[in-house]
Order: structure tokens, then C-alpha cells, then sequence
């Protein structure tokens, strides 16, 4: 797919913006600060409701505005679709396909596809488990975009068990047995409540977590040879690039998983509730949930070391290219067309023959999007159309 035309409304640092667009590549040069990944990061959150620069709205809407519009010219299989988001921050945001009002934003997600490699995406090697979750989480949802829904109701369980065990902690605290039957105390049947409650959310959070769990680890298995093949082609073989799945489930089945098997998804939500018997005096203690997709990570190696804490600054950020690029791969497979490819202000800190080389592998992309401040970085293969950015005006180059 391609986006024929972008169309911004106090968007960041743009009142307006008409960006008349075709297929193939197009390069948008400008120094610092004039609006190049403004553009493009517009195109990502129409793709995915999110920014890889911040987690709020609000500094996605021009200083001084109530609200920010992206409106786009979808192209899949010569077939165009409008595909409309008006961002409110503090309210909801409103979605449009075509003529149709949409009533959840989130069923916007799928109309236009996108994979975006940005600066920020050092954090994925680099950063905290958190940035790979997401990682994970945003391929999941580009790929299949029910699992937006599935994460969402996700989050929402996992943050009343969390109520829960703050509210009940000075009760759960005092005894970690179970009160009998004909005890009668207020405070032991008080307790006796709180358990049962909590076992409540255990089966909600397991059932739940185990399916996205799942997801993950299917999605990791279908992903992992495009990664070592993009890291190999972008390093020119210097390094084997890997990637396996931390669980905070208990040791007996996240060694399975660490080793690249994928168990069943009723035995991961065995594995769950198991864990959570295992784990329940030291997340009473804690107040919050121990176990659960939130707080497991990719572990990403380069041959036999971690890539956190080892790899070179050039390493790391050809990893974290390999794995956007190992989703585009992934993407283009799956979905039967090609995602958006953009590439925000790579190439400027890749040496000569990574830089061919990436080239190489992007050019035959159905449309790819490129940044950058210093137009001599941009291999001449990738080129293509240029537009200027200068203070939010994006003008094309004449010929
Ligand atoms: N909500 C906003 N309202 C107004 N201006 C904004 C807003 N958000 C960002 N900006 C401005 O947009 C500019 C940054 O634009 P952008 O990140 O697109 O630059 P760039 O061309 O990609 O630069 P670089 O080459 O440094 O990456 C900054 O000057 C910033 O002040
Ligand atoms: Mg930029």
C-alpha cells in the first residue's frame, strides 16, 4: 500500500499541510527542526493511534490549538481510502474511513499499515523491557489489529487485580493462611473476601495474559528469521542477531519459552495461575502483579553476548534496524501488500556499506519515506522524489 496524499492540521509544529505523495521513494531534507519527522510521525500514528515520541496526545496538536487532524489517501491494490483521525487531547479521539464515522478510534487500525524506524528506536536495544513489549505489541496489532482490543482489556484487568492488592494489602499481609470455614472474625472473613476476590482476577488476568502471551511468542517465531537475515544483510555478516522471550511465568516453563518453543496456550495459562500461588506473598507485600506479559522482555543477542550493555553504538542501532526491518519483511508476507516503510534520520549514523546496504534491501518497498538533515547522507539509490521542509512548509524540489 501507499499513501497517495497527507493532509495535516495543527499537527505539532504545522497549522496546515498538503503533501501530495506516489509510491516508490521520497526523501524529505530540511535541517534540524523544520518539521521532517513531524510528517512522518503523523503518517505512524494514523497507522498505529500511537507517536514513537511521546505516550500523550497533547504535544501531538500545534501550541495554541484544541485539536489535530491527519487525513490521508490510502492506495491498496489501486483502490484509495480516506482515512481520517481527529486527535482530542483530553477527550476522545474521533476516527473516519471513507464516509463512515467510526466509534472507536481503535477501528481505524489496519486501514493503513506502516513500519517506521526512527532514532528513538536505539531504546529498543538499549532501553528499558518496556520499549520491546511495546515492540512486540505494536507488530502484533499492525499484523492482526484485534489484539488492540485484547491489549486494552489486558491493561484494564491487570490494573483493577493491582487496586485490589494495594486496597487489601494490610489485610492480606497479616496472614498468609487461608481462615477456616467457622471462623467468624470480621477481619478473617474480610480476608477470606479479599483472597477469593484476588482468585477472581487471577483467572481473569491468566486467561487473558496467557492468550496475548501466546500471541507474543508466535509473533517472535515468525519474526526471528527475517531478524537474523536483516541483521546479517545490514552488517554484512559481521554478527548473528537473536532474539528470545523472557517470561515472568514460573522457571519450569519460561526456560520452554526462552529456548524458542511456543507451548500451548492452555499450558501458559496454567503456568499463570501457577505462578501467581508462587508469587502471592511477595506481591502482597509489593502491591502490585508480578506475573503477566507487563513484565516480561526480548532478550536480544549478538552471537553469544547481550546486546544490552555489550553491543557498539553502530551494532545496536543496526539491531534495532533489523527488527524493524525484520517487521516490515514480516508484514509484507502476511498481509499480501507493503506496509509504509519509514525511515526517520537513519542514515546519518550508519557507516558507508551499511548504508548501501540498507539501501539495497528497502528499494524495491512499494513506498518508503525518508528523513534526513543532510541530503549527501541519503544513498543515491534512495533518493527519489525530494521535498524541502523549511518552517513547516514542505515544498517539492524543482527539477
Ligand atoms: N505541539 C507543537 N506545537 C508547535 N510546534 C511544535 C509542536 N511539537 C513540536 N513542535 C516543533 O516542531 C519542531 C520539530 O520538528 P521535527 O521533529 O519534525 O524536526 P525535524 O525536521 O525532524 O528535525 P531533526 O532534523 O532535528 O530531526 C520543533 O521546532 C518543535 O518546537
Ligand atoms: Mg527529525
Amino acid at each position: 500500500m501507499y499513501l497517495r496524499h497527507l493532509s495535516l492540521v495543527d499537527y505539532r509544529s504545522y497549522p496546515v499541510a498538503e503533501v501530495e505523495l506516489e509510491p516508490g521513494i521520497t526523501t524529505f531534507v530540511g535541517l534540524n527542526g523544520q518539521g521532517k519527522t513531524n510528517l512522518v510521525e503523523a503518517a505512524g500514528y494514523l497507522a498505529s493511534l500511537s507517536s514513537h515520541r511521546v505516550a500523550q496526545d497533547a504535544p501531538l496538536v500545534r501550541a495554541g490549538a484544541e485539536q489535530a487532524i491527519i487525513r490521508a489517501v490510502v492506495v491498496r491494490d489501486g483502490r484509495e481510502q480516506i482515512v481520517e483521525l481527529e486527535i482530542n487531547p483530553g477527550r476522545a479521539n474521533r476516527a473516519r474511513l471513507g464516509r463512515a464515522a467510526l466509534t472507536r478510534p481503535r477501528d481505524i487500525l489496519g486501514a493503513l499499515r506502516t513500519v517506521l524506524f526512527a532514532p528513538e528506536d536505539l531504546a529498543l536495544v538499549k532501553g528499558d523491557p518496556s520499549e520491546r513489549r511495546r515492540f512486540l505489541d505494536e507488530l502484533l496489532v499492525a499484523r492482526q489489529p484485534r489484539w488492540a482490543g485484547a491489549r486494552a482489556d489486558y491493561d484494564k484487568i491487570l490494573k483493577q487485580r493491582n487496586a485490589l492488592l494495594k486496597s487489601s494489602m494490610p489485610l492480606l499481609r497479616k496472614g498468609a493462611r487461608r481462615p477456616r470455614r467457622d471462623e467468624s472474625q470480621p477481619e478473617d472473613e474480610a480476608r477470606a473476601s479479599a483472597l477469593h476476590t484476588l482468585d477472581v482476577w487471577n483467572t481473569h488476568l491468566a486467561q487473558v495474559g496467557s492468550s496475548l502471551l501466546y500471541a507474543r511468542l508466535r509473533l517472535l517465531h515468525d519474526l526471528s528469521p527475517y531478524l537474523a537475515k536483516a541483521y546479517d544483510e545490514v552488517s554484512a555478516g559481521r554478527g548473528a542477531a537473536q532474539a528470545s522471550y523472557r517470561s515472568s511465568v514460573h522457571e519450569e516453563v519460561a526456560s520452554v519459552i526462552a529456548a524458542g518453543e511456543v507451548p500451548e496456550q492452555a499450558d501458559l495459562q496454567q503456568a499463570m495461575h501457577d505462578t501467581f500461588a508462587q508469587v502471592r506473598s511477595q506481591e502482597v507485600e509489593r502491591g502490585v502483579t508480578l506475573v503477566g506479559p507487563h513484565r516480561d522482555d526480548l532478550v536480544l543477542q549478538l552471537g553469544d553476548l547481550p546486546a544490552k550493555g555489550y553491543a557498539s553504538h553502530g551494532e545496536s542501532w543496526s539491531f534495532a534496524l533489523g527488527l524493524r526491518l525484520a517487521a516490515f519483511q514480516l508484514l509484507r508476507t502476511d498481509l499480501g501488500t507493503d506496509p509504509v516503510l519509514v525511515l526517520d534520520d537513519v542514515f546519518a549514523e550508519l557507516d558507508a556499506g551499511r548504508r548501501a546496504r540498507l539501501a539495497a534491501m528497502v528499494e524495491d518497498a512499494e513506498q518508503v519515506l525518508v528523513t534526513a538533515a543532510v541530503a549527501d547522507d541519503v544513498p543515491d539509490a534512495l533518493t527519489g522524489r525530494t521535498f524541502h521542509v523549511t518552517l513547516g512548509e514542505v515544498s517539492r524540489e524543482p527539477a
